[in-house]
Order: C-alpha cells, then sequence, then structure tokens
C-alpha cells in the first residue's frame, strides 16, 4: 500500500534529472547486470536442486536481456554504453567480491556451497531490483518527456523480472537455510 501510494505520489511529482549523473548510474547498473550474468553462471556450477537450477537459468538468461536493454537505454539517451563510471567499476568489484566465495569453496559441503551460491544472487539481485526501482521512479517523475518514454518501455519489461528474481531467491534462501538447521 505504501508502494502503492508513493507510485500515485511520483506522477504528480516533477523533477529535473542531473543527466551527467543518470548516465553514470546507467553504467554502474550495467555493472551490476554484468555481474550478475557472472554470478548466475558459477551458481550454476554448484547448485544441487533441480529447480533452483531451472530458475537460476531462467534468471540467467533474463539477465542476458537485461544487459542488452540498459546498453539500449544508455545509446538511446545519447550515452556510450562502453563508458565506465566510477561506481560501475566499484559495483565490478563488488561482484568479483562474491564470485570469490563460489570459485574457492573454502572447505564447504556441497549443501554449504549452495546456500552460499543463492546468498551472493540474493545480495546481488537485492541492488538490480533496487536499481530497476529507481529507474521507475525516475521515469514516472522526470520533466523530460523523452527520457520519461525510453525508460518507462525498459522498466515495463524489466521491473517485473526483477521483482521476481528477489522474491523468489530470498524465500528459497530462507527455505534451504531452515532445512539445513532442522535435524
Ligand atoms: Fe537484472
Ligand atoms: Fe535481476
Amino acid at each position: 500500500m505504501a508502494e502503492l501510494t508513493e507510485r500515485i505520489m511520483d506522477h504528480v511529482t516533477s523533477t529535473n534529472i542531473d543527466r551527467a549523473m543518470l548516465m553514470d548510474y546507467l553504467s554502474e547498473f550495467l555493472a551490476v547486470e554484468q555481474g550478475g550474468i557472472k554470478l548466475y553462471r558459477a551458481a550454476l556450477q554448484i547448485v544441487q536442486h533441480d529447480e533452483i537450477r531451472r530458475k537460476f537459468h531462467e534468471f540467467h538468461q533474463e539477465t542476458l536481456k537485461h544487459v542488452s536493454i540498459l546498453e539500449k537505454v544508455i545509446g538511446e539517451l545519447g550515452g556510450d554504453p562502453g563508458y565506465q563510471s566510477t561506481s560501475a567499476k566499484i559495483a565490478e568489484k563488488k561482484a568479483e567480491g562474491l564470485l570469490q566465495t563460489m570459485t574457492a569453496t573454502n572447505g564447504m559441503s556441497a549443501k554449504l556451497a549452495e546456500i552460499n551460491a543463492i546468498e551472493n544472487i540474493v545480495l546481488a539481485e537485492t541492488k538490480d531490483q533496487a536499481d530497476w526501482a529507481l529507474l521507475g521512479k525516475i521515469a514516472r517523475q522526470t520533466t523530460d518527456s523523452h527520457l520519461g518514454d525510453v525508460l518507462k518501455a525498459a522498466v515495463d519489461e524489466v521491473e517485473p523480472e526483477e521483482n521476481e528474481h528477489l522474491t523468489w531467491t530470498k524465500s528459497k534462501m530462507a527455505e534451504l537455510a531452515m532445512g539445513a538447521v532442522s535435524e
């Protein structure tokens, strides 16, 4: 309900968007998606349950599509998808940090390695989902109709998928962790 009220308020609020800052953010969000691709690839080598494997395969494919959509958005806004902002470089390092915990399993059992992999996906998807929620907010509030149109088309396609990526992985992580502590 609070989220719905906020969305309605966005439509009556107009904001001037700092274009340079937005382009830096879009570069960062692209790095988050690219990090997600690597994380899904690594996680798919580790997860054992068929259901998780199936979902991660689906989410991996959607993440590849999100990269293309963001590159297209950046191009349509006059930016260069090859440009990497400072925050994009940091996002890349964060993903590398998570990846390291998956390549070196540090003596974890197969069960713990699977929980660790899904936890890393939850961490990455938390940021990914927040990024697209922010783009939705910008699309609703911007005074620039071209910017609004470009972002809205992308958000309409991606945001429902991001919501599923996060809610599904979060509840699966809780289920696996509960299973691990149950006798
Ligand atoms: Fe994504
Ligand atoms: Fe995602």
